[in-house]
């Protein structure tokens, strides 16, 4: 870790019942967490009201994904105002399931970040290579691809955090190994600097996402380049999400 304030999430994704989010809720406002840190979890939406009026404030709440303009006539959608709203701070925009399951692409993600935005939502801006785009070579491709997308449209970084999670690596089991990921976090940081300034490029926190769990939370901390965690199946669990938000170095 190098770059500003450790920052963790919890990306609970489409898990969890008004009983196991009870459970969670409670863990986490027992656990101790270290002070200097960001911690952000993001629950299903139908669950964040319940989840804001139980959870300690120290942590915030993201939602996993918003619409791209605002509300109206959007059968389905969740529009950035409604966040707002009902108490949300953040919204993971361009998680790997929206891009490569929904088929979300990369200018209609840019524009939902710039759109989050403008309603002073925070951003976790997801980037990351499928393994068969890591094995033909195109890791840094894809990755700066992604980047340009949100950087069309992004033009206050301030609120933004990237996560790089590859895409081979989430829900897996199999991580990133810290030189693999340190490798992609200091070239997208590099590219910041190139494409965007040097201000934002030294201030940006990148996060890395991908099977991080209690084990392998500190090595993968140690990086110059790596800000933090997006965490998926292990934020479940309370007592381990801990772990891994006091793995800051
Ligand atoms: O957004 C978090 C993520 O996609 C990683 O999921 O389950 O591999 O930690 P997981």
């Amino acid at each position: 870790a190098g770059t500003g304030k450790f920052f963790v999430g919890g990306n609970w994704k489409c898990n969890g019942t008004r009983d196991s989010i009870t459970k969670l809720v409670a863990d986490l406002n027992d656990a101790k967490l270290e002070t200097d840190v960001d911690i952000v979890v993001a629950p299903p939406y139908i669950y964040i009201d319940q989840v804001k009026q139980s959870l300690t404030d120290r942590i915030e709440i993201s939602a996993q994904n918003s619409w791209i303009g605002k509300g109206g006539a959007f059968t389905g959608e969740i529009s950035a105002e409604q966040l707002v709203d009902i108490g949300c701070k953040w919204v993971i925009l361009g998680h790997s399931e929206r891009r490569h399951v929904i088929g979300e692409d990369d200018q209609f993600i840019g524009k939902k970040a710039a759109y989050a935005l403008s309603q002073n939502l925070k951003v976790i801006a997801c980037i990351g290579e499928k393994l068969e785009e890591r094995e033909a070579g195109k890791t840094f491709d894809v990755c700066f691809q992604q980047m340009k997308a949100f950087a069309d449209s992004i033009s206050n970084w301030m609120d933004v955090v990237i996560a790089y999670e590859p895409v081979w690596a989430i829900g897996t089991g199999k991580v990133a190994t810290p030189q693999q990921a340190q490798e992609v976090h200091l070239a997208v940081r590099d590219w910041l600097k190139k494409n965007v300034s040097a201000e934002v490029a030294s201030s940006t926190r990148i996060i890395y996402g991908g099977s991080v769990n209690g084990n392998n939370c500190s090595e993968l901390a140690k990086q110059e380049d790596i800000d933090g965690f997006l965490v998926g199946g292990a934020s479940l669990k309370g007592p381990e999400f801990a772990i891994i938000v006091n793995s800051v170095t």
